[in-house]
Order: structure tokens, then sequence, then C-alpha cells
């Protein structure tokens, strides 16, 4: 993977959306063709042999990549959302921020037992987020589930990881 180009079109913006936030903008890497085509490929790398069945991208900018790497390894895509936006009947998840409370939702028939499991995410800070969806997920019972990230903020959050259960299987691409 060539991280140089990421890292290249990683634009970063201080104090946003409160002060005191360092935040990574990873729109100006998804509208590099290049960036979108590394990124892809390297979670294609990463999971090809793990026998992914769905990949669950969290609202919003885990929805991009999810969308890539599902094609590419012929897994299906679940959408783990903010509340009121699923149509259907769902199962949630609370959580506290790095800026405030949220809660996120799955459609209740989004994931089987038979299913092994990709969760995507654009950035690990806290690890509040992807930790709820993790629980979330893990109400289904699948065989297997993995967590994956674009960014992981370790000097700044370097106990994030630490939060989620030991059989899950944490990488990040940059
Ligand atoms: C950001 C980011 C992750 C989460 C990371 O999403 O995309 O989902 O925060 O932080 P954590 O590890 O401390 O939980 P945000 O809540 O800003 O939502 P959005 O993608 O809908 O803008
Ligand atoms: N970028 C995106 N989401 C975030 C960030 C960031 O820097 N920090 C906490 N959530």
């Amino acid at each position: 993977m060539n991280k140089q180009i990421l890292l290249d079109n990683l634009r970063v913006i201080p104090d946003w959306p409160i002060k005191g936030v360092h935040f990574r903008d990873v729109t100006t890497m998804f509208k590099s063709p290049e960036c979108i085509q590394e990124l892809s490929n390297a979670m294609y790398d990463l999971y090809k042999d793990k026998g992914i069945t769905k990949i669950v991208g969290i609202e919003s900018r885990g929805f991009v990549l999810s969308s890539a790497a599902a094609y590419l390894l012929h897994a299906g895509i679940v959408l783990c959302r903010k509340p009121g936006k699923l149509p259907c009947e769902t199962i949630q998840q609370s959580y506290a921020k790095e800026y405030g409370v949220d809660t996120i939702e799955i459609h209740k028939d989004a994931i089987t037992p038979d299913d092994v499991v990709l969760l995507h995410d654009d950035l690990l800070a806290t690890g509040g987020t992807m930790k709820a969806a993790c629980d979330l997920v893990k109400k289904f019972h699948p065989k297997k589930i993995y967590c994956n990230f674009i960014i992981e903020l370790q000097s700044e959050f370097p106990h994030a990881r630490d939060i989620f259960d030991k059989d899950i299987e944490v990488t990040s691409l940059l």
C-alpha cells in the first residue's frame, strides 16, 4: 500500500466540530481515484482469506469503503445508521462519544448466525462508536467479527483498542 499518497490526500481541520478536536477529514482522500484504489485493495488484501460474508459500514464515512471492499470481497453490505434513518425494525445501541452521546442501529434481519462480519469505519478515536457497533453485531451471534478503520489515532488515543473484546481482530490502514 502506498501510504504516502494517502497521507498526502488527508486534510486535517483544527478545532472542528468543537475546539480541541483535530479533525482528520477523509473526504479529500475519497475524491482521489488513486486513494480509493489503494484503500480498497488494502482492505481486500487484509480480508481476502477470512470468508467475510457481510461488511457493516458505520454512518457516514464508513459507508464509502465498505461498498468498494464488499465488491472486491464478494460480501454483502449492512448499514449501521444513526436513529430514525432505517425504515424497518431495528436493534439499537447507545454509546458515549469524544463529543456527545449517540445511538446507532441496524435492521433486525440484516445479519444471521452464518455470517462472518467485517465492521468498517473511517476513524478510530476513543473507540466508542465501533465498540457500540461490535456490541450491536454480537446480538446477531455471527460466526466471527473483524473491525477495520482507515485511520487509527494511536498517539492521541493509545488505549482505544483495549475496549474491544479479545476475540475481535482490529486492523487499521493508517
Ligand atoms: C466519527 C467517525 C467515527 C467516530 C470515531 O463519526 O467517523 O464514526 O466519530 O470516534 P470514536 O472512536 O471516538 O467513537 P461522527 O460521529 O462524527 O459521525 P459522522 O460520520 O456521521 O459524521
Ligand atoms: N475525524 C473523523 N472523525 C472523528 C475524528 C476525526 O479526526 N475525531 C473523532 N471522530
